[in-house]
């Protein structure tokens, strides 16, 4: 079998052919994995056949596994598999219902931010013969490449904020969810950190809006009140139609993202009972950056 990424055409995502992900993978194809997300930023691998391990095994070549702060939810026996999924067996839920539902960057609450999410689907909700809880992607390279000139050199080497609770507490209120509040532990554990707005892309070299409305609170460097508007600005122009892509799953796809040149969303436009099973494996950027966010020299990174 050959290996061919095939460009979906839109703004974002290519579909990988010809690869096994159950087999271990050699270098020459991780380089090209990795060039190609930075490029198409979702890679969409289809027909897998994978156990939780295989998912994780293959996931880890990408960087470190991320165990998620909610600690629930998680794999036998494999504590970096986490379930997405609404189905509930004895009374027992399987998985985490609302994963991802509104726009967000997964860890850029993190001092060490993520590189990919790995996804496996293996039940895909379906009405009408159409599959159903699509994944939305933004493009940050083209919303970086399309600022206004002058909000490039204002806001050029400034940093912003980000804090797991402000997600975490969005969908406790908007979702009538079952989610607790985190407890004084988690949020100790998570305690709100700066990154850079723009970021240059480890991969492409190029440079990404890295802000998002799920964890981003604030621009340190500017008055609350212009930090407000320019992150409401910024929020609203990032979500802009051309740079926006929608995966529509099919069982047996892996998905995979990058979360610094996208950002993501998965549609809740499907009821409790039409089910939906993902697993997934979180990657921490920990091949571009160390654990305190520097950056690693570029000769490690891709
Ligand atoms: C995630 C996420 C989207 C989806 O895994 O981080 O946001 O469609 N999931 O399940
Ligand atoms: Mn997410």
């Amino acid at each position: 079998m050959t290996l061919r990424i095939i460009p979906t055409g839109a703004t974002l995502g290519a579909r990988v052919e010809g690869l096994d992900l159950a087999q271990p993978l050699n270098e020459p194809t991780l380089h090209t994995l990795l060039q190609a997300l930075g490029r198409h930023g979702v890679l969409k691998y289809p027909k897998q056949a994978l156990t939780a391990q295989q998912l994780r095994d293959f996931s880890a070549r990408f960087g470190e596994l991320e165990i998620n702060v909610a600690n629930a939810y998680q794999a036998p026996g494999l504590p970096d598999v986490m379930i997405l999924s609404n189905m509930v067996e004895g009374g027992k839920p399987l998985g985490l219902a609302d994963a991802g539902q509104d726009w967000h960057t997964d860890m850029s609450y993190s001092r060490q931010i993520a590189f990919t999410n790995v996804l496996y689907g293996t039940r895909i909700p379906r009405r009408d013969g159409q599959s159903l809880g699509n994944t939305e992607f933004s493009n940050m390279h083209a919303a970086y490449e399309a600022l206004p000139g002058e909000l490039k050199v204002r806001l050029q080497g400034m940093t912003a904020t980000h804090d797991f609770n402000k997600f975490w507490e969005k969908m406790r209120r908007e979702r009538g969810s079952q989610r607790p509040p985190l407890t004084e532990a988690q949020r100790l554990a998570k305690p709100p950190v700066s990154h850079p707005l723009f970021l240059t892309h480890p991969i492409t070299g190029k440079t990404v809006l890295y802000a998002n409305p799920g964890y981003a609170m604030r621009i340190d460097q500017l008055a609350q009140q212009d930090s407000d508007e320019v992150l409401a600005f910024l929020f609203e122009h990032q979500l802009r139609p051309e740079f926006r892509f929608a995966n529509q799953w099919e069982e047996h796809d892996v998905l995979m993202w990058d979360n610094m040149g996208t950002i993501h969303n998965a549609v809740a436009d499907y009821l409790p009972t039409e089910h939906r099973y993902i697993q997934r494996c979180q990657v921490a950027a920990s091949r571009f950056f160390d654990r305190t966010g520097q950056p690693r020299s570029a000769a490690l990174a891709a």
